[in-house]
């Protein structure tokens, strides 16, 4: 009998534990199921052009501490060209390819429940580092995120202290406050702004001189997808990409100057930006990715397709794709509640 080929690709904003997932995928793959395993390159570009990356077991060995994605990512978007999901499907067709594994967040899924509604054999695997993707607990990349930001806080709060100053952190969280609330929460920030709840500048003021007032450096912690209630969202400029996002960032420079303005601390602004996104993966999103990527294989072996691998509190098994994109999984308000306790210390 013929091999079975199954396709890999690694779509839209890259992320810590993207080359776990390909190793997993990989290995169990070719020394448990008998298949062939392909590379995409760059997202859904690959199929839709036609570019294929070989793997096999040896290209894939020590790559789960590696950072970044081996097939390499783009925000290529075939559903918003008029023939862009039928070319990946005669492209994957084309290449012999019988399966393919989807690894991506929202967009990247969104084209993998598309294309299996026309009848592709796909299997999706859950990624962003803003944990914003439904039908999971966490995404892998999310627990790295936060670790980094959560470092950088310590880092910047002994300087802050030392110069008796305000320091805001802009951490990513477009639509989600994820990041924000766990890397506040666990940084010590003095409040935490998040896309879900538009804030009200005066308040942030409020709490930024009371904790100033007990002798402590204020540090705010704020999400790029923030809303200031007078404003409404900060954007960089106009372009949007191919999925129709604006481009984030700014709103802790704004905040920064409006908030010395108001409270007459001198004020500063850090943006963690990709760097949230770069390096090594934690432990746990290592193995979280190993998992996610083991249970996709297998899901492909056992001809279980339209489904995403998906992690409920320690078990890993799979949702179908439809339930994970479409709405996204954003910060509850009793979850906020938590961190507002410690806000204006
Ligand atoms: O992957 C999601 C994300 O991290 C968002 O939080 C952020 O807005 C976006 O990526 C930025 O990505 P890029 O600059 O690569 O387009």
């Amino acid at each position: 009998m013929a091999r079975m080929r199954v396709g890999v690709l690694t779509g839209g904003g890259d992320c810590p534990g993207l080359n776990a997932v390909i190793r997993s995928v990989v290995r169990r793959g070719i020394a448990v199921h008998g298949m062939q395993i392909v590379g995409f390159a760059d997202g859904w570009r690959g199929p839709l052009e036609g570019l294929t990356v070989p793997l096999d077991e040896r290209r894939v060995q020590g790559i789960e501490s590696v950072g970044g994605t081996i097939l390499g990512s783009s925000r290529t978007n075939p559903a918003a060209l008029p023939d862009g999901i039928e070319r990946v499907r005669a492209n994957l067709a084309a290449a012999g390819i019988d399966a393919l594994v989807a690894i991506g967040g929202e967009d990247t899924l969104g084209v993998a429940a598309e294309l299996a509604r026309v009848g592709v054999d796909v299997v999706g695997v859950p990624k962003t580092i803003d944990n914003d993707l439904s039908g999971t607990d966490y995404t892998f990349g999310f627990d790295t995120a936060v670790n980094i930001a959560v470092e950088a806080f310590d880092r910047l709060r002994t300087t802050a202290e030392s110069h008796h100053r305000t320091l805001v952190v802009e951490v990513m969280g477009r639509h989600a406050g994820w990041i924000a609330l766990h890397a506040g929460l666990a940084g010590g920030a003095t409040v935490t702004l998040i896309p879900e709840a538009p804030f009200d500048l005066d308040e942030v003021a409020a709490w930024v001189s009371a904790c100033a007032a007990t002798g402590r450096a204020p540090l705010v912690c704020v999400a790029e997808g923030a809303v200031p209630q007078e404003t409404g969202l900060v954007t960089r400029d106009d372009s949007i990409d191919a999925f129709g996002h604006v481009k984030l960032s700014g709103i802790a420079d704004r905040l920064a100057g409006q908030l010395e303005r108001r409270t007459g601390i001198e004020s500063r602004s850090v943006v963690l930006g990709h760097l949230q996104r770069g390096g090594p993966p934690t432990a746990f999103d290592r193995v979280l990715a190993t998992r996610l990527g083991l249970c996709a294989i297998d899901s492909v072996a056992a001809a279980e397709f339209g489904v995403m691998a998906a992690l409920h509190g320690t078990e890993v098994g799979t949702v179908p794709l439809t339930a994970a994109v479409g709405t996204l999984k954003t910060v509850p308000m009793d979850r906020y509640e938590e961190a507002r306790v410690f806000f204006g210390t």
